[in-house]
């Protein structure tokens, strides 16, 4: 019997596992794979490496294939995980020869767990302290070679002492719409979803430049297409999930239309600071600054000025053709 994979194993079935199998993301991974092969070739393990950039850009599915490509062990946490900095030390102490530690919202950690990992990365010691009071007394554990791969958000959040420890940075961009469209074709393909060009593209439009956007909208409209016991995603299924999910031909959530509208309206298209528009629309501030406000501005909706938020026109005229009433 053909079985069918269910949705919560998909994400993992998506992923690429291999570099020909990677979309996008070019000088990422041509850098990437540069370091893996220069640390091969001298038996060592890779040097410390840092992502950055917006969610569902694919840091942690580099960080596998970091691991992968290494033969390498992949442990993953994330930063908010550690409460103590007892938790991290005995987590690297317990590394085995080589492993690839993925530290997923690094600019979580707290300070005082971020204090154990600098030896640690950058001589392999762990200082511990035994005893307490009179009697205690510092001790030096050696660690095994390994490679801390650490992964956020908010770049602006890490401390610079911890930033400077990492043998290479990398910026993850958002993806192309061509890139996100091959990336839609392999997924479909995966998934045994017939899918044609202008139904791909129309999903793929609506990806906010993502691929775990993309790819959240495919499993949308594989479901579509099951309950309708439709055949193909064409342009109408296409636009049918994204009407359904409440999403724009852009990807834009009602909320995001919400603040665009309250900028253009209450506002007279800005300059607002940011706390006025968290107290006018109800959102958080940090939702805004990092899921919202990135895309607007890669849409060229809006612009941080000195003086506060500005609507720029083509967001008017996005809210017209949605028939807003700006
Ligand atoms: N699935 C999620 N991200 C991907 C990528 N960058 N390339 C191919 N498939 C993906």
């Amino acid at each position: 019997m053909k079985r069918e994979i269910g949705d919560k194993n998909i994400d993992s079935a998506l992923r690429p596992s291999r570099w020909e199998e990677y979309i996008g993301q070019e000088k990422t991974k041509g850098n990437l794979r540069m370091i893996i092969e220069a640390a091969k070739m001298r038996g060592e393990a890779v040097d410390h490496l840092l992502f950055y950039g917006q969610a569902g850009l694919g840091k942690t599915t580099l960080a596998a294939l970091v691991a992968k490509e290494t033969s390498a062990p992949l442990r993953i946490i994330t930063g908010s995980s550690i409460e103590k900095a007892g938790d991290l030390a005995a987590l690297l102490s317990s590394l085995e020869d080589g492993e690839v530690l993925f530290i997923d919202e690094a600019h979580r950690l707290n300070p005082a767990a971020e204090e154990v990992l600098y030896p640690a990365m950058e001589s392999r010691k762990l200082h511990i302290v035994i005893g307490k009071g009179t009697g205690a007394h510092a001790v030096s554990i050696d660690l095994p070679p390994f490679t801390l791969i650490a992964a956020t958000t908010r770049f602006d959040m890490l401390s610079s002492p911890l930033r400077s420890r990492f043998g290479a940075i990398f910026h993850l961009e958002f993806y192309t719409q061509g890139e996100i469209a091959e990336i839609l074709r392999r997924s479909a393909k995966l998934l045994s979803v017939k899918a044609d060009g202008e139904g791909l593209e129309v999903l793929a439009k609506a990806s906010r430049f993502t691929p775990r956007t993309a790819n959240r909208l495919l499993k949308r409209a594989r479901d579509y297409l099951a309950v309708k016991n439709l055949k193909v995603i064409d342009k109408e299924t296409a636009r049918a999930i994204l009407g359904i999910m409440e999403i724009d031909d852009l990807g834009l959530e009602p909320v995001e239309r919400k603040i665009l509208e309250l900028i253009a309206l209450k506002f007279k298209k800005g300059p607002v600071g940011i706390r006025t528009i968290t107290a006018a629309s109800g959102e958080e501030q940090a939702t805004i600054e990092e899921v919202y406000e990135p895309y607007l501005m890669k849409l060229g909706f809006i612009k941080r000025t000195p003086a506060g938020r500005v609507l720029e026109e083509e967001a008017v005229e996005h809210l017209r053709r949605e028939q807003w009433r700006v």
